[in-house]
């Protein structure tokens, strides 16, 4: 079988992350592309000369030339600049949207055939954004944010019942910021509803801590924003889709009345397969639930109106 050609653009610590992460689980052959002279090239030297010592059979090449996006099946954008202390996402729109568009003009150029999974932020709108641009079909683009807001939300249920983080599923749907919405309802400890575990006062504190986790880490690190989970979570999206696996994954991906929610794209559950989005799955919701999915999603379409989306 073809071995995937995967790109990662943006060499910093999310893409970077990526790629190696990518290599070691031998997902597929790895460009990593930036526009720093130089920089992609050695990441991707220093990473192959770790290939004998954790034994992968991927390549990864550095470059500074999106021609070599060429032939690509996947892409992963990461390029734009991340988050300092005090700065939300939407804080970034309009840097990165310059950024990202002009990335998504490549894509459109260089791999038109690509799945392409936008990882800057704000995410949802970077999304709409690259599906604006490239117009690909709507399986073919997607965002990664829930599937790291979810494993957020996991790591905390898992360390507050001191239980396997492996036995922890939970579901966080809706755009990637303060207002995501984590659903307690749908998460669960090997089949236990969360609810019928945990006092409702704290689980409300853990929704908190869930919505606050990219800002968390933040706040620790002074100089940027988390990169190991969100690695994590983008090569979970990569594989399913390279393996055609038809993991359940929140992503965001394009809707079309789901949840009465109308072209854009926002943080619902998707089977991803080798199409990339095969389908999205429709929850039942509270009406209450429903409510913060909609202001979610009212957030991310104030943010698109911005850029003329
Ligand atoms: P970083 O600053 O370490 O890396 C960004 C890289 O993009 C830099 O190396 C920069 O030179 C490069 N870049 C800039 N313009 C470019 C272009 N036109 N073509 C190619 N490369 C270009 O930032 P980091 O920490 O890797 O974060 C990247 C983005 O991902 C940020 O927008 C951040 O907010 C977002 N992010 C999103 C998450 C999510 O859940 N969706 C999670 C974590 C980060
Ligand atoms: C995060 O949630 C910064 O969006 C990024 O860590």
């Amino acid at each position: 079988m073809k071995k995937a050609k995967i790109t990662v653009v943006g060499a910093g610590f999310v893409g970077a992350t990526t790629a190696q992460r990518l290599a070691e689980k031998s997902l597929g052959d790895v460009v990593l592309h930036d526009i720093v002279p130089d920089m992609p090239k050695g990441k991707a030297l220093d990473m192959m000369e770790s290939a004998c010592l954790e034994g992968f059979d991927a390549t990864v090449r550095g470059t500074n030339d999106p021609a070599d996006y060429q032939d690509s099946d996947l892409v992963v954008i990461t390029s734009g600049i991340a988050r300092k202390p005090g700065m939300s996402r939407d804080d970034l729109l309009k840097t990165n949207a310059g950024i990202v568009g002009g990335v998504a003009e490549n894509v459109k150029k260089y791999a038109p055939n690509a799945i392409v999974i936008v990882v800057s932020n704000p995410l949802d709108v970077m999304t709409c954004l690259v599906g604006a641009k490239t117009g690909f079909p709507a399986h073919r683009v997607m965002g990664m944010a829930g599937v790291l807001d979810s494993a957020r939300f996991r790591c905390f249920l898992a360390m507050e019942l001191g239980v396997s983080h492996q036995d922890v599923q939970a579901m966080v749907l809706g755009g990637h910021g303060d207002d995501m919405v984590p659903l307690t309802r749908y998460s669960t400890v090997s089949g236990i509803c969360v609810e019928d575990l945990i006092p409702k006062a704290r689980l409300e504190e853990i929704v908190k801590r869930t919505r606050n986790g990219g800002a968390e880490i933040v706040a620790l690190l002074k100089t940027g924003s988390a990169y190991y989970a969100p690695s994590a979570s983008v090569v979970q999206m990569v594989q399913s889709i390279v393996r055609d696996e038809k993991r359940i994954l929140p992503c965001a991906a394009w809707c079309t009345g789901q949840y009465g929610i109308q072209d854009m794209f926002v943080g619902v559950p998707c089977k991803l397969g080798r199409s990339g989005v095969e389908q999205i799955l429709e929850l039942k919701l509270t009406d209450a639930e429903r409510k913060l999915l909609q202001t979610s999603a009212d957030h991310v379409r104030a943010s698109m109106k911005i850029l003329g989306l």
